[in-house]
């Protein structure tokens, strides 16, 4: 299928791994010119032919910085993947562990960086008639599953797509929203992300607990869901077929969440 996204242009973020860096190789592969942002340029962004800029988007400066550097690259912007979120301070734990800084941290970057990005990149967009996908997480809907910071930022996430889709609408912009379960990425695979400080603190070996993810989860699939999958659902919100898909919120979690 041509999603009819050829030569247009786009801005990704969290850009250099995981469903990031899966969204600029699918969207690459359209044949979009693509702006790609993270702390660090990897090797395998460097070989999808994007532009990588590296920037801080937990900072408050950053977002502005990254949308002056895609405009004065792109021109205008067609597309916005809002994906960064996660983070080095996605600590496990109950409520009462969580202290103001870490509250502020994982805001920082779930939240108020795609409120940033999404500001700075909102006027090309709607000079364009543009699209914006934020990726947040199947965790706004069930927000006991995962820490407690992390989830009700991604459900403020979920309520500001839909926010923005009514307002900017009417002007020739959509906003979606992309909510995954589990994917396979370093959030589990990494020796040190969340995965494994949530095994630790289970006392089991972070592969025993990403091999019980599905069944604990009630992923119907069985499996924790590909990056590529992710990529897929973005790619194709952000093309012109989906032109009456509008402030929605698309899960893609392998059947965990039960309710209708
Ligand atoms: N994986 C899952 O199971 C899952 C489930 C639901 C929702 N999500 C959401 O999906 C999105 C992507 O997750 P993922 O699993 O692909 O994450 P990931 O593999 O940890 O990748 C995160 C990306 O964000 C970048 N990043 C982190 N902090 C940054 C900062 N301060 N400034 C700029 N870039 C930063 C990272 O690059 P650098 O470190 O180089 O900056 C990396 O490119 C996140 O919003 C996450 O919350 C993931």
């Amino acid at each position: 299928m041509d999603l009819r996204l050829s030569g247009r242009t786009a801005v990704v973020t969290g850009a250099s791994r995981g469903i990031g860096l899966a969204t600029v190789a699918a969207l690459r592969g359209e044949g979009m010119r693509v702006v790609a942002a993270a702390r660090t340029v990897t090797p395998e962004l460097e070989d999808l032919g994007a532009i990588a800029i590296p920037v801080d988007l937990g900072v408050a400066g950053g977002p502005a910085r990254l949308v002056e550097a895609a405009l004065a690259e792109l021109g205008e912007l067609d597309v916005l993947v809002n994906n960064v979120g996660g983070g080095d301070g996605a600590a496990t734990g109950g409520f009462l562990s969580f202290d103001d800084e870490q509250w502020d941290e994982v805001y920082g970057l779930n939240l108020f960086a795609t409120v940033r990005v999404t500001r700075a990149a909102l006027p090309s967009l709607l000079r364009r008639g543009g699209a914006v996908v934020n990726v947040s997480s199947n965790g706004a809907r069930i927000p006991h599953a995962g820490p407690v910071p992390y989830t009700t930022a991604k459900a403020a996430l979920t309520a500001f797509g839909k926010a923005l889709a009514e307002e900017f609408g009417p002007r020739g912009v959509r906003v979606n929203t992309v909510s995954p379960g589990p994917v396979r990425t370093a959030m589990w695979e990494s020796p040190d992300g969340y995965g494994a400080q949530l095994a630790a603190s289970l006392g089991l070996g972070r592969e025993q607990l990403v091999a019980g993810l599905p069944a604990t989860m009630g992923m119907t699939t069985g499996r924790l869901v590909e990056p590529t999958e992710v990529a897929a659902l973005i790619a194709y919100l952000a093309s012109p077929l989906a032109a009456s898909t509008t402030g929605a919120d698309h899960i893609i979690d392998g059947g965990s969440i039960k309710t209708a």
